[in-house]
């Protein structure tokens, strides 16, 4: 069977397509994932703009299987549970409901994890053995790999690093708790940094021009562009925060490099540079200057889906 789909659930965005054994990404749509509070509707919606891109390609005789990557998937059960950014709580058994409405063979995994296995498929984890994917997103979220397989511990979730606690009496997690690597450096992260630096500080800065709610990471980054003291001391607070944390996760498994994927990532050096130093001054010095710090080589608006198709290949068949 010559293809594959691949499906990305965010947050903000559910994005599917269709690949190629090459990887290339033939056709692809999206809903809007918070668009549904009923997980059965979501399915129901995703499917009715699916179907039609797998007729395309002569319909799901033609598919070999699907994999989707989604916050807080269970690779074991093919469940998503407890999503804290996603409308459908509790534990949703969601590789078995595409299965049945779509005829495909199904598996579930991870959205950062389904990243990693993009990453080592075609992009910038090629030929590397160990490594620790970083995405930064509406969540923050990791993919580990260890000695060439990703890890997922015994329960199928290994690797929830977004929600490592960085500052024990930090700001509320939509998990629950406080203080995760999470509410500091996803996209929300920084919105939340630059709301309180802006009450906090009296400085003018091109951000006070944007009602507080609706300030999104991007108008950051573009402030920064443009010079802002404020902007730029946002990214080099999300910036030391994530590589101090960094410099800790070397520890758990020495990786050659850490790939950071997502939005933030592209914020070039306003947030690489002090990743970098904070990395640097903080990691244990039989690791120093060991692990190289990556972008993700995979191209945006493909990148998750094409991580997620690659387990599409490895999916048994029924
Ligand atoms: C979730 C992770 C997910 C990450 C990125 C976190 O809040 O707990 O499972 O990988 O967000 O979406
Ligand atoms: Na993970
Ligand atoms: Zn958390």
């Amino acid at each position: 069977k010559p293809y594959v789909v691949g499906m990305d659930i965010g947050g903000t965005n559910t994005v599917f397509g269709v690949v190629d054994s090459r990887g290339n990404v033939l056709a692809t749509d999206s809903v809007k994932t918070q668009q549904y509070d009923k997980i059965e509707e979501y399915v129901d919606a995703v499917c009715k703009k699916l179907v039609p891109l797998i007729q395309q390609v002569g319909g799901a005789d033609k598919i070999k299987g699907m994999g989707v990557g989604a916050p807080n998937g269970n690779y074991y059960n093919g469940t998503i549970e407890f999503a804290p950014n996603l409308p459908w709580k509790g534990v949703i058994p969601l590789a078995s409901m595409f299965e049945e409405q779509l005829g495909i063979p199904t598996a579930l995994t991870n959205d950062a994890n389904a990243a990693a296995i993009g990453e080592m498929t075609y992009g910038a984890a090629r030929g590397l053995k160990d490594f620790i994917m970083i995405t930064l997103g509406t969540g923050v979220g990791s993919g580990i790999v260890i000695n060439g397989q990703l890890v997922y511990g015994h329960d199928g979730f290994a690797g929830e690093l977004g929600h490592v606690v960085v500052n024990r009496n930090g700001r509320q997690c939509g998990c629950g708790r406080k203080g995760c690597l999470e509410t500091y450096c996803s996209a929300t992260g920084v919105t939340r940094t630059a709301r309180e630096f802006l009450i906090q500080r009296t400085e003018p800065s091109l951000l006070r021009d944007i009602p507080a709610d609706e300030i999104q990471s991007k108008d950051v980054y573009d402030a920064a562009v443009k010079g802002d003291k404020l902007a730029l001391d946002i990214f080099e607070f999300t910036g030391t925060i994530l590589g101090q944390a960094l410099a800790d996760f070397i520890a758990f498994s020495s990786p050659e490099a850490i790939i950071l994927f997502g939005g933030l990532a592209k914020s070039g050096d306003y947030i690489m540079k002090p990743i970098q130093k904070a990395l640097d001054e903080n990691v244990l010095k039989i690791y120093a200057g060991k692990t190289k710090l990556l972008l993700s080589q995979l191209k945006d608006a493909d990148a998750a889906v094409l991580g997620a198709s690659a387990l599409g290949w490895e999916v048994r068949e029924n």
